[in-house]
């Protein structure tokens, strides 16, 4: 059983704020449609605050402002408030700045990066209209929590006006360091803007660490490695390793649901193979696909006894269309896909299915228990909930993870079989090593696994944040340069 709501957040309402929320509401006339999104960040707050509770302020997705949306709809747990943006704000903010700018940087994927002086100044015009937005719901005693890389000026906004309130900041992505961020040619604005929060949280030590590194060489700022501080003249941020959980009760009765089982069966009559590896990820070129697909190719080519016993099924979720990165990577997908088709397929036997769709969680947990194998193999990634929730799914102690030892999920999950994934043998090997292992290994692994995933679930990383975050704060409070409304950070 998860433990309750932590005290933190019963004490005032917790207000949450990102980028992206978990639905758009799409008007059709006089009636609306509620389409649901996808993304690690949506996923965890939802479930969060559908246990627990609050207000959850982000963008609509488009130039619209719907009104609050109760969540769920028959029996509220919270709502999510709107916020609509211009179509040039969304042109340079979110596709520019966000997406062309920050997600590759954050990345270390320098080359993919477009930074223009007019993208940044949306992207601080954007971050000012979610701090105003922000500001007008925080009552005494509420919690400010900002989510990820979209928001990094918003802690100093919210802080400038209401400087005792408790505000964290949680950083989905990984951070990059300093010689990579220094590329980013506001870096220090952007240093600032985040050490507005009591509490920075990170996935991994590594990450929290680089972001320290930053603090010291590009603001000369004044860090305590060993408990994790930035100290400036008007306040001291802790910074932190939070590795993000998931909600295993929610995975395991899913596992178990009827609807989910009827599913499965269903799943493994469709793809009609002895063994099912699976890849689910949005279509995006930090998740690796493309040399997931060569791995997989490598793979048939060497070990022809397999061919017509396995199928590769890759989810690809759209993501970030109007990117050029991502409609290049689409098609490069694609033509791998039918590449692998053309090559190695026979009567009855597809070697890859690729599902270009969004699925909902009954059908992924369905996916998840079809999967012999979990193919997770990014680039780099800040968490992957994908590796935690298969395992979160596997009450059977069923199932083989292989994943990238550059996701920050290798930290705890180091039971999977770790893979390098720009090298294209060895996941082609380890995946062999994976169908391969004899069912007592295979159980004792994902046994190791599942008790690491239990260890950490999404209620306990929310409750230690935030009791952090509060104890944060408190220290705060007593430093009397706290007491003004003077700009913070070194
Ligand atoms: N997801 C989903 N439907 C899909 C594919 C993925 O709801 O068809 C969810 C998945 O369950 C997970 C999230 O999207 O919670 C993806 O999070 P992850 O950390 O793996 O990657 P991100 O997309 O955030 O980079
Ligand atoms: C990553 C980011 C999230 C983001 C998600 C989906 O997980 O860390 O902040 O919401 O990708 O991307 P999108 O651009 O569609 O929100």
């Amino acid at each position: 059983m998860e433990a309750p709501a932590p005290a933190s957040i019963r004490a005032g309402r917790l207000i949450v704020v990102s980028n992206r929320a978990p639905f758009r509401v799409i008007q059709q006339g006089a009636a609306q449609r509620i389409e649901a999104t996808v993304g690690g960040v949506a996923t965890t707050f939802l479930h969060l605050l559908e246990r627990h509770g609050g207000l959850w302020i982000a963008w609509s997705g488009g130039v619209e402002t719907p009104a609050p949306l109760k969540v769920p709809p028959g029996d509220p747990r919270f709502a999510i408030h709107f916020l609509g943006l211009s179509e040039r704000q969304i042109a340079r903010y979110y596709w520019g700045m966000c997406n062309r700018g920050l997600w590759p940087l954050m990345h270390l994927m320098p080359l993919n990066c477009h930074l223009t002086t007019r993208d940044w100044n949306d992207y601080r015009e954007v971050n000012g209209l979610f701090a105003a937005r922000c500001l007008g719901q925080l009552g005494a005693g509420d919690t400010v929590w900002i989510q990820d890389f979209h928001l990094a000026l918003m802690p100093a906004l919210v802080r400038r006006s209401r400087p005792s309130a408790p505000v964290g900041l949680f950083w989905h992505v990984p951070f990059p360091p300093a010689d990579i961020l220094k590329i980013l040619p506001w870096y220090q604005e952007l240093l600032r803007g985040m050490l507005g929060a009591d509490l920075i949280g990170f996935h991994t030590g590594a990450y929290a660490s680089a972001f320290l590194d930053c603090c010291e060489k590009l603001l000369g700022a004044t860090v305590e490695r060993e408990q994790g501080w930035v100290r400036g003249p008007s306040g001291a941020t802790r910074v932190g390793s939070y590795p993000i959980g998931v909600p295993v009760d929610f995975f395991r009765k899913l596992s178990a649901a009827p609807k989910v089982r009827r599913r499965l069966a269903q799943v493994r009559r469709g793809v009609h193979v002895e063994r099912i590896v699976l890849g689910v990820d949005r279509l995006d070129y930090t998740k690796g696909l493309v040399r997931r697909l060569q791995a997989f190719e490598r793979f048939l080519e060497e070990n022809p006894e397999y061919h017509r016993r396995v199928t590769l099924v890759q989810i690809a979720v759209p993501s970030r269309t109007r990117v050029p990165e991502y409609l290049n990577l689409t098609r490069q997908v694609e033509e791998l896909v039918a590449q692998i088709v053309t090559r190695f397929s026979s009567e009855g036997w597809l070697p890859v299915r690729y599902l270009y769709r969004q699925y909902d969680p009954e059908v992924l947990v369905a996916y998840y228990l079809a999967a012999d194998v979990a193919l997770v193999t990014p680039l780099a990634d800040g968490m992957n909930l994908v590796a935690k929730e298969y395992v979160a799914a596997r009450s059977d102690e069923g199932g083989v993870l292989v994943l990238s030892e550059l996701a920050g999920a290798a930290v705890e999950l180091s039971d999977a079989l770790l893979v390098n994934p720009y090298n294209i043998d060895e996941v082609a090997r380890q995946l062999k090593r994976a169908l391969e292992l004899d069912p007592g290994q295979r159980r004792q692994r994902m046994r190791k696994l599942r008790l690491a995933v239990e260890r950490n679930t999404l209620t306990r990383w929310s409750q230690s944040f935030l009791h952090a975050l509060r104890a944060a704060r408190a220290a705060n409070n007593l430093t009397p340069a706290r007491a003004g409304p003077a700009r913070r950070g070194p």
